[in-house]
């Protein structure tokens, strides 16, 4: 056979041998560990390398059926406690449009905390009543929207209210407002820096203003406890503390609270890096959460039965819990190397740019392919020219080879909004239908997204704009060169 017709052997990345200790099978404190490769080759049904081919890496993954079937249970496990339950969508868990849609199509109301979320709400066809204001920065202007359009506005704080009422007081109308309250249930940190303080009082004299001012309509009382709160029992302790606080102002004052909204904080099914034990050993079900918030309420409010009063509202505005496993990641190993300290490490296409949220969870890692070979402790780098840019610290994984495909679970809170367009552009988000069908929801950032907002005054229209400063007389040069060619141009003597 002619030499240059022998036929092509595949070539293999070689990798030198390194020592690295035996640890499989090492006892801790619950028996033996015994790491086992998480491997899948699709994502809600659809294969991996397909939507890879078809919609670039990295990717973010969305399901329409998970997404419908989880608001349905958390609404389902709070209606059949406690018949007037109503759930508001917390924008910034995720504002991508078709998530937002799924989600008031299945009946959420639209709960925003900024103008721009206010507006990002209208633009979609949210009717202004059935949006919910919080957030402690809302502008005249915006608020002069709100009233009009009839949104439930949370007061934050005392200058809030006032200019609330100078709006509501400018068109005539009486602004349907609720009172964010803060306060200790003892069971977590308190978030005091939003809305009014209990203990202190001062949210007895912002429901005193509100109740007698004519120009406010107080409805509500609101209050967010937290993030991932992991104890039913702090939230039972919060209902408590605004029933009680309810039928104060509702024998002192000539108000009549409709609603309760109790805010987020549900934890989704991830794993929180400074929590030992899995999530599946350490989140309550929904079913706890409800037991204990609606049981609570149906005592604190058994008194109304013997009043004129009807029974109040039960909001709840979920995001993670809703939709953190909707959504996955998939990522590509760019290369890969090894640390000097032994370690396994992979350099990923996708990083804290796109996984905010890698700052605080230990996100399920799965690979894609064949198996090849032993588990070892692997480090996860994002694309960053950052050293913070670690998607993984430590997780198990086989060798891992340029271009293999990695799945990264449930990334579906908070990362679509918090992402950041920082070296890389953002990438495409896709939506898997119910029926299967895969469609681009939010398409991947290009030069001409990155450039669209950027303005360049008129001398800065070229990059080698003739600046002459001292020691750098090369740009004379330069700059007479150019003025045979560009116009408008001028030397800049400094
Ligand atoms: C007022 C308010 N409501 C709802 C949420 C959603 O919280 P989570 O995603 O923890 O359910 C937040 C998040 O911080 C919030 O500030």
């Amino acid at each position: 056979m002619p030499e240059n017709s022998s036929p092509k052997r595949p070539k293999f990345a070689w990798e030198p041998p390194f020592i690295q200790p035996h640890r499989v099978g090492e006892i801790n404190k619950f028996g033996r560990h015994r790491p086992r490769e998480a491997r899948v080759a699709s994502v809600f049904g659809v294969d991996v390398e397909l939507l890879k081919k078809n919609y670039g890496s990295p990717l973010f993954v969305t399901s329409e059926e998970r997404l419908r079937a989880n608001v349905r249970r958390i609404k389902k496990a709070f209606a059949v406690r406690w018949g007037n339950t109503c759930h508001g969508w917390s924008y910034k868990t995720n504002y991508i449009s078709a998530v937002c849609n799924i989600l008031h199509q299945e009946g959420s109301l639209a709960e925003v905390v900024s103008a721009f979320e206010y507006e990002k709400a209208r633009a979609l066809g949210v009717p202004g009543e059935m949006i919910i204001f919080n957030g402690p920065n809302k502008s005249r202007a915006i608020l002069e929207r709100a009233v009009a359009e009839g949104a439930q506005i949370h007061l934050d704080h005392l200058d809030e209210l006032n200019l609330v009422e100078a709006v509501a007081a400018a068109q005539g109308r009486k602004a349907r407002v609720a009172l964010r309250l803060n306060f200790d249930t003892g069971y977590s940190e308190p978030w005091s820096r939003f809305g009014f303080n209990l203990e202190s009082g001062q949210a007895r004299q912002a429901a005193k203003l509100a109740a007698a001012s004519p120009q406010l309509r107080l409805c509500g009382l609101h209050s967010h406890l937290g993030t991932f709160i992991l104890e039913p029992r702090a939230y039972g302790e919060q209902v408590k503390i605004m029933c009680k606080f309810m039928r104060e102002i509702e024998s002192s004052e000539d108000v009549q609270i409709d609603v309760i909204d109790i805010g987020g904080g549900l934890p989704s099914m991830n794993a929180l890096q400074s929590i030992y034990l899995p999530p599946e050993q350490v989140v309550p079900s929904i079913n706890e959460y409800a037991e204990v918030i609606c049981g609570t309420l149906i005592e604190e409010t058994r008194y109304r039965s013997h009043t004129n009063r009807g029974l109040p509202k039960l909001v709840f505005e979920s995001g993670r819990a809703v939709v953190d496993d909707a959504q996955v990641l998939i990522t590509s190993v760019v290369g890969t190397k090894r640390l000097p300290d032994g370690r396994a490490a992979a350099v990923l296409d996708a990083g804290t740019n796109l996984l905010f949220t890698a700052y605080w969870y230990n996100h399920k890692v799965e690979t894609t392919g064949e198996a090849r070979g032993a588990l070892a402790d692997t480090v996860l780098f994002g694309p960053l020219c950052m050293n913070i840019d670690v998607v993984r610290h430590s997780v198990q994984l086989p060798p891992l080879r340029a271009g293999d495909s990695l799945v990264v679970s449930p990334v579906g809170a908070y990362n679509n909004s918090q992402w950041m367009q920082f070296i890389e552009y953002r990438p495409n988000v896709v939506l898997v239908h119910e029926d299967g069908e895969v469609s681009v929801i939010r398409a991947a950032e290009d030069l001409s997204v990155m450039m669209a907002q950027d303005r360049l005054p008129e001398h800065l229209a070229t990059p080698f704009a003739p600046v002459r400063s001292a020691g750098c007389n090369h740009f004379e040069a330069a700059a007479e060169t150019q003025a045979k060619t560009l116009r408008p141009f001028r030397i800049c003597r400094g």
